[in-house]
């Protein structure tokens, strides 16, 4: 595993962002694996930017995002759908049939989880996945007491999730209580992993899946298992890192 902090939020975006444009920039037809949430928004931001500026074409990435909340149509502004169109999609040469999110409205959501998972393994597997971390260490929605083995399913959100995402929702408007995630296992698939985790709240997620033990209820802790997993930081999140020294670290 290998750790980089940089001194600010917005230093560790562009960090990431660089990350992601050499991976396209290498492999034109890479297949990358997203989030959403509040984390990645100076992510994106730097992507559009720089595709205006002529840096990254998109014309032949596949793209798989992480997770989508049940009951959602792509056209809800609180949906995930409509959050990767906004930051991102239309703003860059992306072809839209190859950008997946799985189908919040789907009427068996079982169903619907396999049927992501077997798209994913049909175009290849994923070549770099871009992660966030929960206050909790979730990743995707996979919450504590996930099998680090799991599987894209529907899963039900700890109410401390549906707390910190409540601002992305109208005051009135009714928050999901279910998603569609990748699993645990799916994400171990992936060929590259990079956490991008910014902000003190982050901290104590960012140390226990870093330190270990691997558990299952740390789900980040399972990426410790992985062979090629960048955790990218701000100074704030890497507070409780013992060794938060050096601008580099390889544990
Ligand atoms: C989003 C996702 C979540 C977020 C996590 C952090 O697609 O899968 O795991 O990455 O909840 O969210 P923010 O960045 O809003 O703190």
């Amino acid at each position: 595993m290998k750790i980089i902090i940089r001194d600010s939020a917005a230093e560790a975006s562009a960090a990431v962002a660089d990350m992601l444009l050499q991976q396209i920039g290498e492999k034109p037809d890479s297949v990358l694996g997203l989030p959403t949430g509040g984390t990645p928004l100076a992510v994106y931001a730097r992507l559009r930017s720089a595709y205006d500026s002529g840096r990254g074409s998109y014309k032949s990435i596949t793209t798989f995002n992480l997770d989508e909340y049940l009951g959602l149509s792509a056209d809800d502004p609180a949906s995930y759908a409509y959050y990767m169109r906004e930051n991102l999609f239309v703003h860059v040469d992306i072809d839209p049939d190859r950008t997946h999110i799985p189908n919040g409205s789907a009427p068996d959501a079982d169903a619907e989880a396999k049927r992501y998972e077997a798209l994913i393994t049909a175009c290849g597997g994923i070549d770099l996945m871009l992660l966030g971390l929960g206050r909790n260490a979730h990743i995707g929605f996979n919450e504590p007491g996930s099998a680090h083995n799991s599987r894209t399913r529907r899963v039900a959100l700890n109410a401390s999730t549906i707390a910190a995402n409540a601002a992305y929702f109208a005051p009135n408007a009714e928050q999901p209580a279910h998603a569609i995630t990748m699993g645990i296992g799916t994400i171990l698939e992936c060929r590259r992993i990079v956490v991008l985790a910014t902000g003190s709240e982050k901290a104590a997620a960012v140390a226990a899946s870093v330190k270990g033990p691997s558990a299952d209820i740390v789900p980040g802790s399972a990426l410790i298992r992985h062979p090629n997993t960048t955790f990218v930081l701000d100074k704030a999140a890497a507070r409780d890192l013992e060794r938060a020294r050096t601008s580099e670290l390889q544990v």
